[in-house]
């Protein structure tokens, strides 16, 4: 967005932050140890100082701070920045974009346990209003295989918490993710998960290539059509409270998109035409999914 300052490479953000100021607080992931995400495997985990990111706000020239409305806290799981080193960073951002309606920041099951229910509200009135949380999974088999390194019980006490904070959850799960062994189970474990937390956003991404081909070695990798099955199952299953499934993600198959309860069955009649219309393609419907990313 500016080119005030450079970025510590590669650099992710949700395609739903597109138009935030983006600030790395950390750098890689504290857990960096989940098979099938290469994301951040080039990084060493790190803090950077909230002197560090004060430079960088004061690189930006006034008129154009007064612009900013969102800002995105990166890398992998910028929640896990201790504290009283948040609340510092947010008041930061607060005193120096007058315009700022709210923080975002991806959040790992790790980084939900270094804060309490009082901590989240803090940070949800000093305007940390989203977190972007990687469930990958609800079937304990698969997380275990994964290395995910909590379970689907664990990780839905630990989303409840920014849930009673006022906290809005956008959840994340992977197609593909635990192969042909356990696609059903995966399936139906997430879609339940999804109904007991409903959290504000879920959207479904496919497995690819990124920097963990040993991932690829644990699993009977699902075919396009195998991955689209999975996804009316998952959708046949879903039933949350209040939840808005947008799944756009560049690695889908197709595209989901609805809101709950309202276009449940819309939503079940988008994937299973989808699933269809793939049956007419015999050829494609057999092969591997393709979309890999190679550039970092
Ligand atoms: C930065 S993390 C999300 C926040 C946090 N680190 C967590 O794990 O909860 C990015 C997300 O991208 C997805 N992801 C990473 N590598 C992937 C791959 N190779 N294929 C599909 N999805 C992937 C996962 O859903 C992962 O949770
Ligand atoms: S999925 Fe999240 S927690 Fe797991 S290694 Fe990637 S960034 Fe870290």
């Amino acid at each position: 967005m500016y080119g005030y300052f450079d970025y510590n490479q590669p650099l992710f953000r949700p395609p739903s932050e597109a138009q935030s100021l983006i600030f790395q607080i950390t750098l890689g992931c504290s857990h960096n140890n989940c098979t099938f995400c290469g994301m951040y495997k080039m990084k060493n985990f790190a803090l950077r100082k909230v002197d560090e990111v004060a430079a960088e706000i004061a690189a930006i020239p006034a008129p154009h701070r007064a612009r900013v409305q969102r800002i995105f806290l990166a890398d992998g799981d910028a929640l896990v920045y201790p504290q009283a080193g948040l609340v510092a960073i947010l008041d930061l951002l607060a005193e120096n974009f007058p315009a700022l309606t709210r923080v975002a920041a991806y959040a790992s099951p790790n980084s939900l346990t270094t804060k309490s229910v009082e901590n989240l509200r803090l940070l949800r009135e000093k305007k940390l209003r989203i977190l972007y949380f990687g469930l990958e999974s609800a079937d304990d088999a698969t997380l275990k295989l994964v290395n995910k390194g909590f379970d689907s019980a664990q990780m839905l006490a630990e989303c409840e918490k920014a849930k009673a904070a006022q906290i809005k959850l956008s959840v994340t799960a992977i197609l593909g993710l635990a192969g042909r062994q356990r696609s059903h189970e995966h399936a139906l474990a997430t879609a339940e998960w999804v109904n007991a937390l409903s959290p504000e956003y879920f959207s479904l991404l496919t497995m690819f290539r990124r920097h963990n081909d040993a991932h690829f070695e644990l699993i009977a990798q699902l075919s396009n059509g195998e991955v689209m099955e999975e996804a009316v199952e998952i959708v046949r299953n879903l039933h949350p409270h209040k939840t808005i499934l947008r799944s756009n993600h560049v690695s889908n198959l197709f595209n989901l998109a609805g809101s709950y309860p309202k276009d449940r069955e819309q939503i079940i009649a988008q994937a299973e035409m989808a699933l269809v219309e793939a049956k007419r393609h015999p050829n494609w419907y057999t092969l591997v999914p393709d979309y890999e990313e190679t550039h970092f």
